[in-house]
């Protein structure tokens, strides 16, 4: 018998995911996936880096996690602390940091060591869908609480946080992206910030705060972390390498109290994150982060520039958005004719891949007519072309924007 002809599926457990599908390269024009700008990574700065420190430390690969112990290779989180301390005015030490495979692989973990099926989480209504799909698979129930230009809305928290009082539930965790949230690109200020950990401290639950696109802000300032605000140490911090130098690192970072990071650490049962892609990145962060980073955005920007343009041309006032303060995305509102569900396979058969709003939000009505464009990866000739082509499909499909669009700019402010 082949193993083509054995049959598994009689094994399977009850509760496995929906099998992945193959796959079949990326679309023509790719706006999907958090991909970073290939011209932007630094090749030769990591070239010098890896040479370094191998020939320097290369032996200490025969022993798990590089004689640093679990929690991962100590330069890289001492590296943290010193960044960590100085963008986002987080005080911790190496010890209060745990390296991951990618902020996904933190997700997890938080998850695991938090939630059970039945459990109640609170998340902002629009999210990263990689987020909401794992509450999903998890059998959590999500509360949305809706943003606005500042991000989570406080007052809507407020009331969701005592309706579930009101039934003597207490959710798990607050789960928020402050800083350029996903997908919206929102920054939420300091005094927000405050609110939220009042909040999150009146009803004792604690905040699970996701900091990814932090690095990517056009002017570099950002307001300090929820975790280096809170006087209670509720609030677990996660961050990642994939925004500003690679994803296909894989290599993210969870600072949280030990009483939690010590659940993290027993459930992270690989014997550590990929060693090599922590000591390239500790050799190469410590000396070059600060002038690679600006650089990086300097280059984002310029791309969300022509996809701004491109969409105006192309949509005129039929494609509302606002200009984000930094990331890799912009969030997209179309006519309310528009499904952008279906839109997404009509234009996925043209070689254009959008994500469609439902996709990324608690509110499926609301997030119909929406869309996710990244704007990183393709190139700006790409970003061109991909938006006149997502134009061509979306008026063949629902009439808009009317042909007379490109004649009708926008002005914006
Ligand atoms: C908000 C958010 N969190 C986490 C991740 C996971 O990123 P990674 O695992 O590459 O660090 C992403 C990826 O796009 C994201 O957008």
């Amino acid at each position: 018998m082949t193993s083509a002809q054995f049959d598994f599926a009689p094994l399977l457990p009850a509760g496995l995911p929906a099998p992945a599908a193959k796959w079949t390269g990326l679309a023509k024009y790719s706006f999907v996936g958090g991909n970073n700008d290939p011209a932007e990574v630094p090749v030769d700065g990591l070239i010098e880096a890896v040479n370094a420190v191998l020939k320097r430390e290369g032996k200490t690969l025969a022993t798990y996690g590089l004689a640093s112990g679990p929690q991962g290779y100590r330069p890289l989180r001492e590296f943290l602390t010193g960044k960590l301390k100085r963008d986002a005015g987080i005080d911790c030490v190496a010890d209060d940091i745990l390296i991951v495979s990618g902020s996904l692989q933190a997700l997890d973990l938080v998850n695991q060591s938090l939630l059970a099926h039945g459990d109640t989480v609170v998340i902002e209504q629009d999210t990263y869908q990689g987020s909401l799909n794992r509450l999903i698979r998890l059998g959590v129930n999500v509360v949305g609480i809706p943003l606005d230009d500042r991000g989570m809305r406080m007052d809507a928290l407020a009331e969701a946080l005592a309706d579930l009082e009101r039934r003597r539930i207490t959710p798990k965790y607050i789960y928020t992206i402050p800083t350029v949230q996903n997908p919206t690109g929102t920054i939420m200020p300091e005094g927000r910030r405050a609110e939220l950990l009042k909040l999150s401290q009146q009803y004792g639950v604690p905040i699970f705060e996701d900091d990814c696109y932090a690095d990517l802000i056009w002017d570099g300032k950002r307001p300090p972390a929820l975790y280096a605000m809170s006087n209670n140490g509720g609030v677990i911090h996660i961050g990642s390498f994939s925004k500003s130098i690679a994803p296909a690192l894989r290599v993210g970072f969870i600072v949280a109290p030990w009483q939690m990071l010590s659940r993290m650490l027993a459930l992270k049962t690989d014997a550590g994150s990929g060693a090599l892609e922590q000591m390239v990145l500790a050799e190469y962060c410590a000396p070059h982060f600060t002038s690679h980073v600006p650089k990086l955005t300097r280059g984002l920007r310029a791309k969300l520039d022509t996809l701004m343009e491109a969409l105006n041309e192309q949509f005129g006032t039929a494609a509302e958005f606002e200009d984000p303060k930094g990331g890799i995305f912009l969030w997209v509102k179309l006519p309310d004719n528009v499904d952008t569900l279906k839109l997404y396979q009509s234009a996925l058969a043209a070689g254009v891949a959008i994500n469609p709003g439902p996709e990324w939000s608690t509110d499926k009505a609301y997030a119909r007519s929406r869309l996710r464009l990244c704007f990183a990866s393709p190139s700006h000739e790409q970003i061109r072309e991909g938006v006149a082509v997502l134009a061509d499909v979306c008026r063949r499909e629902f009439g808009v924007p009317a042909r007379s669009a490109n004649v009708e700019k926008r002005t914006r402010t």
